[in-house]
Protein backbone atom coordinates (compact mmCIF):
# COMPACT_ATOMS: atom_id res chain seq x y z
CA UNK A 1 0.00 0.00 0.00
CA UNK A 2 1.28 3.62 -1.00
CA UNK A 3 1.94 5.86 1.78
CA UNK A 4 -0.93 8.40 2.80
CA UNK A 5 0.95 12.00 2.84
CA UNK A 6 -0.83 15.77 4.01
CA UNK A 7 1.92 18.16 3.25
CA UNK A 8 1.47 21.60 3.73
CA UNK A 9 3.02 24.33 1.99
CA UNK A 10 3.21 27.19 3.60
CA UNK A 11 4.93 29.14 0.66
CA UNK A 12 5.81 33.10 1.49
CA UNK A 13 3.44 33.22 4.57
CA UNK A 14 3.31 33.18 8.29
CA UNK A 15 4.86 35.23 10.63
CA UNK A 16 6.45 33.63 14.08
CA UNK A 17 3.62 34.64 16.09
CA UNK A 18 1.58 32.65 13.68
CA UNK A 19 3.67 29.35 13.79
CA UNK A 20 3.69 29.75 17.68
CA UNK A 21 -0.02 29.70 17.59
CA UNK A 22 -0.34 26.97 14.42
CA UNK A 23 1.75 24.10 16.56
CA UNK A 24 -0.06 25.39 20.15
CA UNK A 25 -3.26 24.74 18.35
CA UNK A 26 -2.49 21.36 16.00
CA UNK A 27 -4.09 18.18 17.30
CA UNK A 28 -2.74 15.23 14.66
CA UNK A 29 -2.05 11.86 14.69
CA UNK A 30 1.50 10.87 14.45
CA UNK A 31 3.27 10.11 11.37
CA UNK A 32 4.04 6.24 10.76
CA UNK A 33 4.58 3.32 8.42
CA UNK A 34 1.30 4.00 6.39
CA UNK A 35 0.93 7.89 7.01
CA UNK A 36 3.38 11.09 6.81
CA UNK A 37 2.65 14.52 7.73
CA UNK A 38 4.42 17.10 7.26
CA UNK A 39 4.95 20.98 7.01
CA UNK A 40 7.11 23.22 4.29
CA UNK A 41 7.53 26.90 5.92
CA UNK A 42 9.71 29.57 4.61
CA UNK A 43 13.65 28.60 4.78
CA UNK A 44 13.95 31.42 7.33
CA UNK A 45 12.03 29.76 9.80
CA UNK A 46 13.11 25.97 9.39
CA UNK A 47 14.73 26.23 12.56
CA UNK A 48 11.83 27.65 14.25
CA UNK A 49 9.49 24.66 12.99
CA UNK A 50 11.66 22.21 13.76
CA UNK A 51 11.89 23.42 17.16
CA UNK A 52 8.42 23.43 17.68
CA UNK A 53 7.21 20.83 15.68
CA UNK A 54 7.33 17.47 17.46
CA UNK A 55 6.49 14.78 15.83
CA UNK A 56 5.71 16.93 12.87
CA UNK A 57 8.28 16.30 9.58
CA UNK A 58 9.54 20.03 8.12
CA UNK A 59 10.28 20.32 4.87
CA UNK A 60 11.97 23.11 2.54
CA UNK A 61 9.99 24.78 -0.19
CA UNK A 62 13.14 24.72 -2.79
CA UNK A 63 16.34 23.29 -3.06
CA UNK A 64 19.58 24.04 -4.78
CA UNK A 65 20.63 22.07 -7.70
CA UNK A 66 24.00 22.73 -6.46
CA UNK A 67 25.46 21.37 -2.87
CA UNK A 68 27.67 24.91 -2.44
CA UNK A 69 29.55 27.77 -4.16
CA UNK A 70 28.77 30.96 -5.79
CA UNK A 71 24.74 30.53 -5.64
CA UNK A 72 23.26 33.74 -4.03
CA UNK A 73 20.16 32.80 -2.22
CA UNK A 74 20.05 29.43 -2.87
CA UNK A 75 19.56 26.61 -0.19
CA UNK A 76 22.08 23.61 -0.29
CA UNK A 77 20.45 19.85 0.04
CA UNK A 78 23.87 19.34 2.04
CA UNK A 79 22.68 21.76 4.58
CA UNK A 80 19.31 21.03 4.08
CA UNK A 81 19.98 17.30 5.31
CA UNK A 82 22.50 18.91 8.04
CA UNK A 83 18.99 20.05 9.25
CA UNK A 84 17.15 17.11 9.22
CA UNK A 85 15.20 18.23 6.80
CA UNK A 86 12.15 15.65 6.28
CA UNK A 87 11.16 16.60 2.41
CA UNK A 88 11.74 18.56 -0.30
CA UNK A 89 9.26 20.37 -2.40
CA UNK A 90 10.62 20.34 -6.01
CA UNK A 91 8.97 21.74 -9.19
CA UNK A 92 6.10 24.03 -7.72
CA UNK A 93 4.42 25.56 -10.78
CA UNK A 94 4.91 28.64 -8.98
CA UNK A 95 8.71 27.98 -9.51
CA UNK A 96 8.47 26.95 -12.71
CA UNK A 97 6.27 29.72 -13.97
CA UNK A 98 7.56 32.76 -11.81
CA UNK A 99 11.15 31.34 -11.22
CA UNK A 100 11.77 30.12 -14.92
CA UNK A 101 12.69 26.56 -13.19
CA UNK A 102 12.96 23.80 -16.11
CA UNK A 103 12.62 20.36 -16.41
CA UNK A 104 16.39 20.24 -16.32
CA UNK A 105 16.74 21.96 -13.66
CA UNK A 106 14.18 20.45 -11.82
CA UNK A 107 15.60 16.98 -12.71
CA UNK A 108 19.41 18.18 -11.46
CA UNK A 109 17.52 19.05 -8.16
CA UNK A 110 15.65 15.39 -8.03
CA UNK A 111 19.23 13.69 -8.46
CA UNK A 112 21.26 15.76 -5.75
CA UNK A 113 18.32 15.56 -3.11
CA UNK A 114 18.37 11.67 -3.65
CA UNK A 115 22.00 11.79 -3.31
CA UNK A 116 21.88 13.34 0.24
CA UNK A 117 18.91 11.19 1.11
CA UNK A 118 16.03 14.14 0.99
CA UNK A 119 12.98 13.03 0.04
CA UNK A 120 11.87 14.69 -3.15
CA UNK A 121 8.30 15.64 -3.72
CA UNK A 122 8.18 16.52 -7.01
CA UNK A 123 5.09 18.68 -8.27
CA UNK A 124 3.92 18.46 -11.80
CA UNK A 125 0.76 19.64 -13.52
CA UNK A 126 -0.66 21.77 -16.61
CA UNK A 127 -2.29 25.05 -16.99
CA UNK A 128 -5.81 26.12 -17.99
CA UNK A 129 -4.45 26.53 -21.77
CA UNK A 130 -3.09 23.04 -22.08
CA UNK A 131 -5.56 21.19 -20.74
CA UNK A 132 -8.11 23.11 -22.94
CA UNK A 133 -6.16 22.04 -25.33
CA UNK A 134 -6.53 18.44 -24.29
CA UNK A 135 -2.87 18.13 -23.63
CA UNK A 136 -3.39 17.29 -19.73
CA UNK A 137 -2.10 13.79 -19.80
CA UNK A 138 0.67 14.62 -22.78
CA UNK A 139 2.71 17.78 -20.82
CA UNK A 140 2.09 15.67 -16.81
CA UNK A 141 4.12 12.62 -19.08
CA UNK A 142 6.51 14.62 -20.29
CA UNK A 143 7.22 16.77 -16.77
CA UNK A 144 7.47 13.63 -14.54
CA UNK A 145 9.74 11.75 -17.27
CA UNK A 146 11.91 14.57 -17.43
CA UNK A 147 12.34 15.42 -13.93
CA UNK A 148 13.08 11.44 -13.35
CA UNK A 149 15.90 11.05 -16.21
CA UNK A 150 18.51 9.02 -14.93
CA UNK A 151 17.45 8.49 -11.82
CA UNK A 152 17.15 5.00 -9.84
CA UNK A 153 14.47 4.17 -7.49
CA UNK A 154 15.11 1.13 -5.42
CA UNK A 155 12.43 1.64 -2.84
CA UNK A 156 8.57 2.98 -2.98
CA UNK A 157 9.18 5.83 -0.32
CA UNK A 158 12.22 7.29 -1.85
CA UNK A 159 10.28 9.81 -3.69
CA UNK A 160 6.65 11.25 -4.16
CA UNK A 161 4.91 12.77 -6.79
CA UNK A 162 2.49 15.66 -6.33
CA UNK A 163 -0.01 16.11 -9.13
CA UNK A 164 -1.22 19.83 -9.23
CA UNK A 165 -2.58 21.40 -11.98
CA UNK A 166 -1.72 25.11 -12.07
CA UNK A 167 -5.49 26.25 -12.89
CA UNK A 168 -6.39 24.42 -9.49
CA UNK A 169 -3.94 26.32 -7.29
CA UNK A 170 -5.12 29.05 -5.00
CA UNK A 171 -8.31 29.50 -6.78
CA UNK A 172 -10.47 27.63 -5.17
CA UNK A 173 -11.84 25.34 -7.87
CA UNK A 174 -10.43 22.20 -6.80
CA UNK A 175 -9.88 19.67 -9.68
CA UNK A 176 -13.15 17.05 -9.40
CA UNK A 177 -12.10 13.47 -7.66
CA UNK A 178 -12.45 12.34 -10.74
CA UNK A 179 -10.41 14.55 -13.11
CA UNK A 180 -7.90 13.95 -10.21
CA UNK A 181 -8.17 10.12 -10.40
CA UNK A 182 -7.50 10.28 -14.22
CA UNK A 183 -4.93 11.92 -14.11
CA UNK A 184 -2.98 10.07 -11.18
CA UNK A 185 -3.69 6.55 -12.73
CA UNK A 186 -1.86 7.58 -15.92
CA UNK A 187 0.59 8.71 -13.57
CA UNK A 188 1.04 5.55 -11.91
CA UNK A 189 1.04 3.51 -15.16
CA UNK A 190 3.94 5.57 -16.16
CA UNK A 191 6.10 4.87 -13.02
CA UNK A 192 5.42 1.40 -13.28
CA UNK A 193 6.69 1.66 -16.98
CA UNK A 194 9.77 3.85 -15.51
CA UNK A 195 10.09 1.41 -12.44
CA UNK A 196 8.74 -2.18 -12.60
CA UNK A 197 7.58 -3.22 -9.74
CA UNK A 198 7.63 -0.58 -7.63
CA UNK A 199 6.35 2.44 -9.87
CA UNK A 200 2.99 1.90 -8.88
CA UNK A 201 3.54 2.06 -5.28
CA UNK A 202 4.83 5.00 -5.68
CA UNK A 203 2.73 7.95 -3.18
CA UNK A 204 0.98 10.48 -5.62
CA UNK A 205 -0.54 13.63 -4.11
CA UNK A 206 -3.33 15.64 -5.20
CA UNK A 207 -2.44 19.87 -5.06
CA UNK A 208 -4.88 22.50 -5.92
CA UNK A 209 -7.65 24.29 -3.60
CA UNK A 210 -7.58 20.91 -1.19
CA UNK A 211 -9.74 21.82 1.86
CA UNK A 212 -11.52 19.87 4.78
CA UNK A 213 -14.75 20.22 3.15
CA UNK A 214 -13.20 18.38 -0.24
CA UNK A 215 -10.31 15.87 1.22
CA UNK A 216 -12.14 12.85 1.90
CA UNK A 217 -13.25 12.69 -1.49
CA UNK A 218 -10.31 13.10 -3.18
CA UNK A 219 -8.89 10.34 -0.70
CA UNK A 220 -10.98 7.97 -1.53
CA UNK A 221 -10.28 7.60 -4.75
CA UNK A 222 -7.50 4.79 -5.59
CA UNK A 223 -4.94 6.62 -7.00
CA UNK A 224 -4.53 9.42 -4.51
CA UNK A 225 -2.34 9.10 -1.76
CA UNK A 226 -2.71 12.17 0.13
CA UNK A 227 -2.49 15.93 -0.55
CA UNK A 228 -0.48 19.04 -1.07
CA UNK A 229 -2.22 21.98 0.46
CA UNK A 230 -1.41 25.35 0.71
CA UNK A 231 -4.08 27.96 1.52
CA UNK A 232 -5.91 25.78 3.82
CA UNK A 233 -2.86 24.74 5.69
CA UNK A 234 -2.03 27.94 7.39
CA UNK A 235 -5.11 27.16 9.92
CA UNK A 236 -3.94 24.92 12.87
CA UNK A 237 -7.81 23.96 12.67
CA UNK A 238 -7.83 23.19 8.89
CA UNK A 239 -4.36 21.21 8.90
CA UNK A 240 -5.72 18.97 11.53
CA UNK A 241 -8.98 18.23 10.18
CA UNK A 242 -6.58 17.47 6.73
CA UNK A 243 -4.78 14.84 8.83
CA UNK A 244 -7.63 13.15 10.38
CA UNK A 245 -9.45 12.79 7.36
CA UNK A 246 -6.46 9.85 6.47
CA UNK A 247 -7.63 7.92 9.56
P1 LIG B 1 -3.63 25.74 -2.66
O1 LIG B 1 -2.09 25.56 -3.11
O2 LIG B 1 -3.96 24.59 -1.77
O3 LIG B 1 -3.67 27.06 -1.96
O4 LIG B 1 -4.44 25.73 -3.92
C1 LIG B 1 -1.58 24.30 -3.40
C2 LIG B 1 -0.11 24.37 -3.74
O5 LIG B 1 0.33 25.36 -4.33
O6 LIG B 1 0.66 23.44 -3.43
Amino acid sequence: MAKTYILGNWKMNQSIKNIEDFFNDINIPKSDDSSFFGIAPQAIHFSICKDLANDLNIGAQNVSQYESGAHTGEISPVNLKEMDCDFVIIGHSERRALYKETDHNINEKVKLSLAHNLLPVICIGETLEEREAGKEVQVVTYQLVNALKNIEINNTDQIVIAYEPVWAIGTGKSATSDQAQAIHKEISNKLEVLYPGIGSKISILYGGSVKPSNISELLEKENINGALVGGASLKASDYTSLCTATK
